[in-house]
């Protein structure tokens, strides 16, 4: 039997609209808007893409969005200083900061430099701090892993003692969403796994996963025989294998795979998502509602 497929483009529609609902009636109240700034230096192809759909889904939601594209050559102190002035700006509640970064910049300076409570990627120490705690002293879970949770939880997967493997251990995704899994909270409560390049025999340990989070960047590095029958696949891998012409607009578009051979594994899992159209849509929406939470803590409901 064929694999339930979660969509994150349908997921991700739901939850936008909630949030387009939520910030009409508060800006009624208060007469005030989410504000997000997304910061772009250069001119990277995938990082453009990124930040033009952020715009886009900001903008479509009524919130306060400033574009602040920097050239390639920009200094780190010039970064610096202008990530302080929207630390000191009101009306921005949401700083994100596109990475990668150019070499001559420290990205660990530039996330540092953030004020935490606008830390809406989630990636300041503090705020993995507070995720590693957990319960409500979380503040801003990371994008992608919040939007891993939330897909797991709107499919009706079941967590409580699964067996999660996660494949990739990166600050951005493996790491959090391991530590997310095995909270003591709802959609969690997981025996987990981490496993990565110098695991020894990585097709056993995913042959146990009831909930297989690949999130390695490499095509077709989880093979069809590794996923336990029924098991819930989460492909995390954004892959540009090649480029094609889109017959609508005549435009070059790159070819998305993600890190999971979809059309076999879909004949073995119980769930799995899609690449594109699974965890991207998702990210952008979490980050999307972290915008909005930031923008609440500085309200009074
Ligand atoms: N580059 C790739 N993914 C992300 C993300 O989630 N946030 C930021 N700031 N940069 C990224």
């Amino acid at each position: 039997m064929s694999a339930a497929i979660i969509s994150g483009k349908e997921i991700s529609a739901t939850i936008l609209d909630e949030i387009e609902m939520e910030v009409k009636r508060l800006k009624e109240l208060h007469g005030k808007v989410p504000g997000l700034v997304t910061i772009l230096v250069g001119e990277h192809p995938a990082s453009k893409s990124y930040v033009a759909l952020k715009i886009k889904t900001a903008h479509r939601l009524g919130y306060h969005e400033v574009q602040d594209n920097q050239p390639e050559d920009i200094s780190e102190a010039e970064l610096l200083a202008l990530i302080q002035s929207y630390n000191e700006d009101d009306r921005i509640h949401g700083i994100l900061v596109q990475l990668p970064l150019p070499k001559h910049i420290d990205e660990n300076k530039v996330i540092m430099a953030i004020d935490p409570d606008k830390d809406v990627d989630g990636f300041h120490p503090v705020n993995a701090g507070r995720l590693l705690i957990g319960g409500d002293a979380v503040r801003f879970p990371p994008c992608t892993p919040a939007g891993i949770q939330e897909m797991i939880a709107r499919a009706g997967v079941p967590t409580s003692g699964a067996e999660v493997v996660v494949v990739g251990r990166s600050n951005i995704v493996g790491k959090p969403i391991a530590v997310m899994m095995a909270q003591k909270a709802p959609h969690a409560n997981a025996t987990v796994t981490i496993v990565h390049t110098r695991t020894q025999d990585m097709a056993a340990h995913c042959l146990r996963a009831d909930i297989l989070v690949v999130a390695a960047g490499v095509p077709n590095l989880v093979k069809p025989e590794w996923i336990k029958p029924g098991a819930c696949v989460i492909d995390v891998g954004v892959n540009r294998v090649g480029e094609r012409v889109s017959e609508k607009t005549g435009r070059t578009l790159p070819i998305l795979r993600g890190d999971v051979d979809f059309d076999k594994a879909k004949e073995i899992a119980g769930w799995i998502t899609p690449v594109p159209g699974g965890v991207g849509p998702m990210t952008i929406c979490m980050l999307m509602r972290n915008t909005l939470n930031g923008f609440k803590g500085t309200i009074k409901d």
